[in-house]
């Protein structure tokens, strides 16, 4: 099956430049340390540290991988965080789902220590949280429904992250 555009990459180009200007404000006396969650994230990311016009902005990757059974949420396997002692970290991840990576995204960066915990996604699945998943991000680029969707980033076995727009893709299985 191919995947159909959902959100073209001009429209995402628009809405990560305003959420780097919404991130510059909220930010501007502490720059963040943009936590940004792979491999998902990696286009997201990237975008979206050049349109945070900020000084100190610092950014770090780890690996969330949730081994998936099809789209069902699974078991998250998370790489360790470090030190975050009195940083501001701003979580960077391309879709909030059942919200259970985020939950515990959120949960290692306070353990570690972090001044402040503040979360970012590209697209949003508000229908789906499960009990103990993060009810909802901080900053949210675009809400869409209960789809599976590829491109930007996102993937489905290992395929379709290279695509530029966000893509439904039909019947996942
Ligand atoms: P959550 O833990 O269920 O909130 O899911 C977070 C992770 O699941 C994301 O970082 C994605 O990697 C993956 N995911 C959730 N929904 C989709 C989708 O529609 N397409 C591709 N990946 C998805
Ligand atoms: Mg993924």
């Amino acid at each position: 099956m191919r995947p159909t555009p959902l959100i073209r990459a001009a429209d995402l180009r628009r809405r990560v430049r305003h959420l780097g200007a919404e991130l510059a404000r909220e930010y501007s006396a502490r720059p963040p340390i943009i936590l940004a969650l792979m491999d998902g994230a990696f286009c997201f990311a990237a975008d979206l540290c050049r349109a945070i016009p900020l000084e100190g902005v610092e950014l770090q990757f780890r690996r969330a991988a949730s081994y998936r059974d099809g789209t069902e949420p699974g078991r998250l396997e998370l790489e360790p965080l470090g030190d975050l002692a009195g940083e501001h970290v701003l979580v960077v991840d391309d879709i909030i789902d059942s919200g259970l990576t985020l939950a515990a995204v959120v949960a290692a960066a306070h353990a570690a220590r972090a001044e402040s915990v503040a979360t970012c996604v590209l697209l949003d699945k508000p229908g789906r949280r499960r009990p103990g998943g993060l009810p909802r991000a901080d900053h949210v680029g675009f809400a869409i429904p209960d789809l599976f969707v590829v491109g930007y980033g996102l993937d489905h076995q290992g395929r379709w992250r290279h695509l530029p727009d966000v893509c439904v893709l039909p019947d996942p299985g």
